[in-house]
């Protein structure tokens, strides 16, 4: 072998082991940039927005997502359930929700941007349990002036069906409202950019 095809060959040899090389640089590179697009675990726990398919609940039923590693009650209320809040009025602590949690669109009597669509966080504002739902009218355990709510089981709470917590019980607030909007009829969109909105 003469000395100019010794010379070709390792040229080559090099050309294509600085292709493998590259190749693999280029698949080392991209490998981060996928994962970090991909939310971990973490970051949904720690306030990723999600997204609700609300067009299934029935009136009357609530269902609970997750929402900052927080039970957050999406109900849809009756015209009967809507019908109680003038009602227990007197008996609440903070009836127009000016000193709670809450963006501004939830500092009124409903609490929410649309009356029939109740969103709240399930967690109650005494400790922290979370209360149960109970849309019964004056059932034997919550006497005959209970027109539905919330109770919480730790320490004896009452929430109205808007989340606004009664007078004379543990709990010192109404529950907390998180920030949300309405994508479509259909999706419920909970925390993200709107979060500016909740001042
Ligand atoms: S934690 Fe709910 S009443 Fe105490």
């Amino acid at each position: 072998m003469s000395l100019e095809e010794i010379d070709n060959r390792r040229r080559r040899f090099l050309t294509q082991a600085t292709a493998v090389v590259g190749a693999v640089g280029a698949g080392l590179a991209a490998t981060p940039f996928v994962v970090s697009m991909a939310p971990s675990a973490k970051a949904q726990a720690s306030g990723a927005p999600v997204e609700v398919d609300i067009s299934k609940i029935e009136p009357g039923q609530l269902i609970r997502v997750m929402w900052r590693g927080k039970p957050v009650w999406v109900l849809q209320r009756t015209p009967e359930a809507l019908a109680t809040l003038p009602r227990v009025r007197e008996k609440l602590l903070d009836p127009e929700s000016k000193d709670s949690e809450q963006p501004a669109y939830a500092a009124n009597e409903v609490r929410s941007r649309k009356p029939e669509i109740f969103v709240a966080v399930g967690v109650c504002t005494h400790l922290g349990c979370s209360p149960t739902y109970r849309p019964d009218q004056t059932p034997a355990d919550l006497g005959p002036d209970w027109l539905g709510g919330f109770f919480c089981p730790c320490h004896g709470s009452l929430f109205d069906l808007a989340g606004r917590v009664y007078k004379g019980v543990p709990a010192p607030k109404n529950l907390e409202i998180p920030p949300y909007r309405f994508l479509s009829d259909s999706l419920l969109f909970i925390g993200g950019a709107d979060e500016e909105e909740s001042a």
